[in-house]
């Protein structure tokens, strides 16, 4: 069985899958039946390419870039890795929501650079609360709700929103939700419903002084006019995804009012090696002629 990744996964499981050739799809290939992707793009003309394929393993939960439509005409598998990273991502949606509203980049970015001259009564580094906070959950799924989770040991009131309505009492519409949160933390999965799901005229709805969290995907809200209401000041935020990777918009970069990471919510040793495993499973599982594991 031939595999062709996109990269070598890390941790011990990854040495389990035989016959693994790390490269990209660009070129006619008969033999691959497996494609390990860490949600690059898979469309027609990917598929194309590669007439034996059986099962694209996506090492990862969002898999927005793979075209599942395409795939299962063709009778081909998709697999990703649920339930693994939400303790992960969800701990690094507290740090950023943490960073911002403390300011934790520009104290540090002072130190470091050898400018504090300052007592500290007359700092000016007073951030925002997050104990106490009302946040703002949009996408309620495992992700989400381990930010809740969290959420609720810093005394946060935690309200919600999610495609499917529900009768629960912290559940907003979007526009109540984002007029109401004093953070709004964004865990929904990519798609044609949620690509500019947090638009200008919504994000205008985001209180003063109110903190966005982005560690979904950067295309999830109007980029341009995220930076616009960030370059007023108006807002802080915290992003992890943006919607050009591995690139940031040049306008963030000098801005103190935003934390930015290189879309790190799920690195950490333990759920990367967590990710790889589930892959494995699948592609053995595969191999066995045995249920896929984790289907899409
Ligand atoms: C995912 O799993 O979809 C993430 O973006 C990578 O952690």
């Amino acid at each position: 069985m031939r595999v062709l990744a996109t990269r070598r996964l890390p941790g011990e499981a990854w040495n389990e899958l035989r016959d693994v050739e790390i490269g990209t799809p660009d070129r006619r290939r008969d033999d691959v039946e497996v494609l390990i992707v860490a949600n690059e793009t898979v469309h027609e003309a990917v598929l194309d390419l590669l007439p034996s394929l059986r099962l694209v393993a996506n090492f990862g939960v969002g898999y927005d870039r793979i075209d599942i439509a395409a795939c299962r005409s063709r009778g081909i598998g998709v697999t990703n890795t649920p339930g693994v990273l939400d303790a992960a991502t969800a701990d690094l949606a507290l740090a950023l929501m943490l960073a911002a509203r403390r300011r934790l980049v520009e104290g540090d970015d002072l130190v470091r650079g050898g400018d504090w001259d300052i007592h500290w009564a007359d700092g000016p580094f007073l951030g925002r609360e997050v104990s106490g906070a009302t946040l703002g959950i949009v996408g309620l799924g495992r992700i989400g709700s381990a930010v809740a989770k969290r959420a609720r040991g810093f005394d946060m009131r935690v309200i919600f929103h999610r495609l499917t309505r529900g009768n629960d009492a912290g559940y907003r519409e979007l526009d109540d939700l984002l007029r109401e949160s004093d953070i709004v933390s964004l865990h929904t999965p990519l798609s044609t419903e949620t690509t500019g799901l947090l638009s200008r005229e919504r994000l205008a709805l985001l209180r003063d002084g109110a903190t966005l969290v982005n560690t979904a995907r950067g295309a999830v809200v109007d980029e341009e006019a995220l930076i616009d209401e960030l370059v007023s000041g108006r807002i802080t935020a915290g992003l992890d995804v943006f919607a050009n990777e591995p690139e940031a918009p040049e306008a963030l970069r000098g801005l103190p009012n935003v934390v930015l990471t290189p879309h790190i919510a799920s690195a950490t040793v333990e759920t990367r090696t967590a990710m790889t495993r589930i892959v494995v499973y699948n592609v053995l599982a595969f191999e066995h002629g045995e249920p896929l594991k984790t289907p899409v």
